[in-house]
């Protein structure tokens, strides 16, 4: 038996268009920040008959999956044992330790641990004579998901769309991440079908130079320390794509009236104080912020304002 887990990460220049369907390649670079805090782990044990998935009912956050989640699971791991010539069959069992239904549970780090999960078996068994690097591994998890292959370095990952992803150095150690989680439907459209949608946008002509020239631009500002300059950006790509969604055919969204008085809040903190997180949202309602960690009271300020503002939200730290 074998347990390995892999971090979910949160992208500031976005992963949204595929140049590729099979193989889940990028029409552009992509840039994240790895969320550490927000976990997958995959348990794999021998089965006698076929391969099975099944979702963990232990702990504090039990996990859903549909039959279309669990099949796409189940492909990408017959794919991972012809890769890693895993004989026989298995049992997956996948378990969060965030809640799966706050709209935060992304393949992200699903894919990611499966891959991990399969290769430390592969090792375990000897079924691999070579060792692989995390370049490597990050290339095969990204045919199962595209955003997983992000997942395997830290605390930033580069995701070029003519090479894979490796890590960046940014002259950042870590980062101080607070998600503001406002609904915990499950997505109308996911993010697979948003990816083929998005290129129907009149708006993704010239979305490609957009999100690589924001690229250079966010790394030059984060690695020279250009706190706010790097929000702008990250401001600006956001929605940038959430706009292609409003735009593309037909339109679909994932804002809701919270997300929006939020995010009116901080850029009305950011413009009093001068100051403030990196903000950004992925293809769900909630918002995520990114805090140096000289900002802890900065936080705990802007907190307080949202929550004097906002009826209800929960807030997941790490
Ligand atoms: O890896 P996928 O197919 O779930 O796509 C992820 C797309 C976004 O989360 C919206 C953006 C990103 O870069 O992670």
């Amino acid at each position: 038996m074998i347990k390995s887990s892999a971090p979910s990460n949160i992208a500031l220049i976005k992963y949204m268009g595929k140049s590729q369907v099979s193989g889940n390649r990028p029409t552009n670079s992509s840039l994240s920040f790895t969320l550490n805090h927000l976990r997958t782990e995959v348990e794999i044990k021998e089965s006698s008959q076929t391969d099975e998935v099944r979702v963990s009912k232990e702990g504090p956050f039990p996990l859903s999956l549909s039959e279309k989640g669990k099949k796409r699971f189940l492909d990408f791991f017959s794919y991972l044992k012809a890769e890693f010539s895993l004989p026989g069959f298995y049992e997956l069992t996948s378990s969060n330790n965030f809640p799966s239904d706050c709209g935060l549970a992304s393949s992200a780090s699903s894919f990611a641990a499966l891959t991990q999960a399969s290769y430390d078996l592969a090792l375990n068994l000897g079924t691999l004579d070579i060792e692989l690097s995390c370049e490597e591994l990050a290339s095969i998890s990204q045919k199962g998901s595209g955003s997983s292959c992000r997942s395997f370095f830290h605390p930033f990952s580069l995701w070029s769309s003519s090479g894979g992803a490796s890590a960046v150095d940014l002259g950042i150690a870590d980062l101080v991440h607070s998600a503001l989680i406002f609904e915990n439907q499950k997505k109308q459209v996911s993010s697979s079908e948003a990816h083929i949608r998005v290129l129907a946008s009149d708006l993704f002509l010239g979305r490609v130079e957009r999100a690589e020239s924001r690229l250079k631009l966010l790394i030059e500002s984060l690695r020279s320390g250009e706190w706010e300059r790097s929000y702008e950006i990250c401001w600006q790509e956001f929605w940038d794509m959430h706009a292609l969604f409003e735009t593309s055919s037909p339109p679909f969204g994932y804002l809701n009236a919270q997300a929006v008085e939020a995010l009116k809040s901080i850029r009305r903190f950011w413009q009093e104080n001068k100051e403030g997180p990196i903000v950004t949202m992925d293809a769900g309602p909630n918002v995520h912020l990114l805090f140096r960690e000289d900002q802890k009271n900065l936080r705990e300020k802007l907190l307080a304002q949202l929550k004097s503002e906002i009826l209800s939200f929960e807030v997941i730290h790490s």
